[in-house]
Parts: C-alpha cells; structure tokens; sequence
C-alpha cells in the first residue's frame, strides 16, 4: 500500500514541469528511494551531478560518506529512505530558490505521510529550515531532538560539507554517534513490569 502510493506520487512527478528547473538542464526528477516502511528517513538538499544521472539520491561523494557514516550508526540503506528537498539538480549545484522549495515540499511533506518515520534525519541547512520551519543555522541545532507533531527531526551537518572541510569530517562522525546513542535508547523494549 504505501510502496504502491509511492509509486504513483513518483509518477506523477515524472517529467514534472512545475518549476524552472525543469527547463534549467536537469536530466531527470529524482524522486527517494528506500524502505517505503522506513522508521527513519533522511533528507537531503537537492540531486548534485550523479544523483541527475542515476536519478537517485546520494549516490555521488557525498552518498559514499553517508553509507559509512549510517553504518557507524548501526543502519544500512536497506532499512531506510532518502529524499532531497527538491527533486531537480539546480544548475551547477547552485542553492535551491525560495520558489523552487515552495513547488517542491509538498511531495516532501508526501512523501513524509506516506512513510510515516518516526525519525527524520535532516542533512543540511536546507533541509533542516525547510522541516524545522524557521531560519536557523544547522550548527546550532544539529545533533538535537526536536519534537514534532508527527515525528522527530534530527537535523546533522550536509556530508558534502565534510567532504570539503576536514574539521567538519569529524564532528560528523560525532554527531552519528549521537544519533546512535538516541536511537539505541529510543528502541529500547519496555521494561518488563513486576507485579
Ligand atoms: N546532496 C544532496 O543534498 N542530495 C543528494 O542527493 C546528493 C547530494
């Protein structure tokens, strides 16, 4: 059911000419992809250079960083979905327009209905203010839990930023060890009750 509703919303974005970056060079729509019964999801800015081309998302640099870091984590890819904020690769990677979020959240926000997480996994400034709703830099809110009607947003720094600032590199890693931790203690079983 979810899987099949997926399916159709992705369908209905094939060829989507909803906003200018469908005529400012982008391949293809790069929809998610993953557990369509995900219990955590994360999401990214925008489909760079190899995204476009494979019309999935992180697979390029960025997406190999990310595989190690979820494995530190103890996830794989096959437990969890990915989606960008927007769909289309902007020219030359450029940062999404304001008008080009506001087109495309709400296949986000879809996408989020459809899979219902329990955890959202934000990448990024972009994706964190867009879920967040509000004008926040990431370094003050990363590795955080923010409670939401529907779900939790864990926003972390974008990979991409790490790959090109070192420093970064490391704090990454220390932030998946955070998110770690606050899975572990949030799937934990109940205790048992004594009677
Ligand atoms: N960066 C993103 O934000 N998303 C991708 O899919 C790839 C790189």
């Amino acid at each position: 059911m979810t899987a099949t509703a997926l399916q159709e919303l992705a369908q209905s974005l094939h060829n989507c000419q909803r906003c200018k970056l469908a005529k400012l060079g982008r391949t293809q729509v790069v929809f998610g992809v993953g557990n369509p019964h995900a219990s955590i999801m994360f999401v990214g800015e925008a489909p760079g250079f190899n995204e476009d081309q494979k019309g999935e998302p992180f697979v390029g640099a960025a997406g190999k960083l990310l595989n190690d870091l979820l494995t530190s984590a103890g996830l794989s890819r096959e437990q969890i979905y990915i989606a960008n904020v927007i769909k289309c690769r902007p020219p030359n990677n450029r940062d999404p327009e304001p008008d080009e979020v506001e087109t495309c959240k709400p296949f986000l926000m879809q996408q989020i209905q459809t899979i219902r997480p329990k955890l959202v996994c934000t990448l990024g400034n972009w994706a964190t203010q867009t879920l967040l709703e509000r004008k926040v830099g990431i370094t003050k809110v990363k590795a955080q839990a923010f409670y939401m009607k529907d779900f939790v947003i864990f926003p972390l720094l974008h990979p991409a930023a790490a790959l090109h600032q070192g420093n970064l590199l490391d704090t990454l890693k220390e932030d998946f060890k955070k998110l770690k931790e606050f899975l572990d203690k949030h799937s934990k079983p109940a205790e048992p009750t004594t009677t």
